[in-house]
């Protein structure tokens, strides 16, 4: 591991900027506490880059992400960049990433801390001990599928196109890594397409099949098709260990999932490249809540997402094991002591802006280490 970890913060729009303050404060504790040290820059991403470059996400930044050790992105869009065209899109910034740094494997957990059972629409005998790990492949399928594009056909009609495409290459690096997940955690994958309409969710289930005969053999494997999977989600979510999935049903299963979990706020997620000959690989790791203009600029935001994010970052990139499950051990006894930002509130717990979380968080860091 690098002597001095690169670490490249980008907070982008809305909530993104607020609650990666709070983590910059953890940062720092670190820094002084744990004797560690980061070499830290900061640039900007979407909507905050259009403002003041004309575009969501500069070359520089996409060469200064390749260079660092990590990435800790925060959220972007808004209402205020949604007249801009689709070429002028925030959401460029991370999609250019994803794809420029081979980040094709996204590791999205839900997890229910036990402190937060309540916090679920779902009932809590369904939902109490879920720990589910979604790993949904990020750099391929419908999202960058050629062709794309709107067309006008010749009696004046327009036509939109996307494609949704998997190369045998593509879908076994991403299946692998979540076979290696599954391992390390209760031995079970699950894998979502739609072989049963889509040739190129057959050619998943296929490839799934015959790398787990090939290499992972120990690992218990089923397949599901994706609209029974979102119902399977709802109905009995502990069904689940890890679940690998494409692209465009990834995104949609772990907006789901997240919510099983009630506290969108709080989950973190992690975009892995392919490891280089000296195991070094790119990595962004980002909370699954959007930059959610509604409350932008309140001081209420939970900063609870971006620090796990935060920890896994330290978990899969630093290899720091120690000080990811701090992080962690933290978060869940501010939550467990009543501390709550609006979106887990409960009755009987005190409501409690951004920064006054991030303290409670830096309090309780001090005190699980004195
Ligand atoms: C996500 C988001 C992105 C996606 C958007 C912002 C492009 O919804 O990370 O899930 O669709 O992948
Ligand atoms: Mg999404």
């Amino acid at each position: 591991m690098a002597a001095n970890k690169k670490l490249l913060v980008l907070p982008g729009d809305g909530i993104g900027p607020e609650v990666m303050r709070e983590v910059r404060r953890v940062i720092d504790w670190m820094e002084r506490r744990r004797s560690v040290t980061f070499d830290i820059s900061e640039d900007l991403v979407g909507g905050a880059a259009i403002d003041q470059r004309g575009t969501p996400i500069t070359a520089e930044t996409v060469a200064k992400a390749r260079e660092a050790d990590a990435v800790l992105f925060g959220s972007v869009g808004g209402p205020r960049w949604d007249k801009l065209g689709f070429d002028m899109r925030p959401e460029i910034a991370i999609l250019t990433l994803r794809r420029e740094l081979g980040l094709f494997a996204n590791l999205r957990p839900a997890i229910v801390l036990d402190p937060l059972v309540d916090a679920s629409t779902l009932k809590a005998d369904v939902i109490r001990g879920l720990d589910l790990m979604i790993v949904r492949e990020s750099t391929g399928g419908l999202y960058f599928g050629e062709p794309r594009g709107i067309e006008t056909l010749p009696d004046g009609q327009q036509r939109g196109v996307n494609t949704e495409v998997y190369t045998t290459n593509e879908i076994e690096r991403v299946a692998r890594v979540a076979f290696e997940l599954a391992r390390k955690r209760q031995n079970r994958l699950c894998s979502v397409e739609k072989a049963n309409v889509m040739e190129s969710g057959l050619l998943w289930r296929q490839v799934v099949t015959a790398l787990h005969g090939r290499e992972f053999g120990d690992v218990e494997l089923s397949h599901m098709y994706a609209d029974n999977c979102a119902m399977q989600l709802v109905r009995n979510p502990r069904q689940f260990d890890v679940i690998v999935t494409t692209n465009l049903f990834g995104d949609l299963l772990s907006d789901l999932s997240s919510m099983l979990t009630g506290s969108l706020g709080m989950l973190p997620s992690a975009t892995l490249g392919l490891p280089d000959s000296s195991g070094r690989r790119h990595a962004l790791y980002e909370p699954i809540h959007g930059s959610a203009p509604d409350i932008a600029g309140k001081g209420i935001a939970n900063p609870m997402g971006q620090m796990l994010s935060f920890a896994m970052l330290l978990r899969y990139s630093f290899d720091m094991e120690d000080e990811a499950a701090l992080i962690e051990r933290a978060c869940t006894n501010v939550l467990a002591s009543g501390i709550r930002t609006a979106d887990v509130m409960a009755p009987g717990t005190a409501k409690v802006g951004t920064s006054v979380m991030g303290e409670s968080v830096l309090r309780e860091l001090e005190k699980l280490s004195a």
